[in-house]
């Protein structure tokens, strides 16, 4: 099966060395999935070095970068940095980053700033918590409000990924059914918005995905793929989840 996979190594591992072990181990399992573009996001310290690593299959994404080209931003590294180290993709509005106060107007201005670096933007949407009444959808909804002045002709190139941030870390993820109504109202959303060059944006689901679940994920919700936590630090439960995925 043809998908994407985010391996979103977040805070980890705690060393360089453990680092390119779980590098090593990614390649191997990646080159037997040939099928799936694998886009590892470790953390920004070893992002370097392990792009030079890599080799041609892997991609790399950088799980945060400023939306200034630069300047006065202690901790912080630039669009253009993350450009300069030859790495094709950066995470805007994860849920831990807007846990840290990060807003939508945030992550417009680091969408406008990836985009002039010509970096690819793997934008995390995805609602604290669900109500009967759809309140989520509304919540949803203002998040892609970030992408409403996108130039068109550079929608196909960005990544949406939802993540319901009660499914992330947690036991199991969303069901594939409702993964299935948020995919086809996130796309009504860009339609409004773009018309129908947002038919071409690519959509993936997060949260507690394992070997166990993201076949189900993948043909049932319809979507081009899975950004993964946990699973993409270890490299036994990766390569599981990848073979899985390759022999669906
Ligand atoms: P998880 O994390 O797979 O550990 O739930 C997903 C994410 O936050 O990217």
């Amino acid at each position: 099966m043809k998908s994407i996979v985010v391996a979103n190594w977040k805070m980890n591992p705690q060393t360089f060395r453990d680092a390119k072990k779980l590098l090593e181990g990614t390649k191997k399992a990646v080159e037997s999935a040939k099928t799936i573009s694998v886009i590892v996001a470790p953390p920004a310290l070893y992002l370097r070095e392990l792009k030079v690593l890599g080799g041609r299959k892997l991609s790399f994404a950088a799980q945060n970068a400023h939306a200034e080209a630069g300047g006065a931003h202690t901790g912080e590294i630039a669009m253009a940095q993350v450009k300069d180290a030859k790495v094709s993709h950066v995470l805007i509005g994860h849920a831990e980053r807007r846990a840290m106060g990060e807003s939508t107007e945030d992550a417009k201005r680091k969408l406008a700033s990836a985009l002039k670096e010509g970096l690819t933007p793997i934008f995390c949407v995805g609602e604290t918590s669900r109500s009967a009444a759809g309140e989520h959808y509304t919540f949803v909804r203002e998040q892609l409000s970030a992408l409403r002045d996108v130039p068109q002709q550079k929608l196909a190139s960005i990544l949406i990924a939802y993540e319901p941030v009660w499914a992330i870390g947690a036991e199991k993820p969303m069901s594939p059914r409702d993964m299935h109504q948020m995919g086809i109202f996130i796309r009504k959303v860009l339609v409004e918005m773009h018309g129908e060059k947002a038919m071409k944006v690519k959509i993936l689901y997060g949260g507690s995905v394992d070997a166990t679940n993201a076949v189900q994920m993948v043909t049932e919700a319809d979507v081009d793929g899975l950004l993964v936590g946990r699973v993409s630090t270890n490299v036994d439960t990766f390569a599981a989840l990848l073979t899985a995925l390759q022999e669906a």
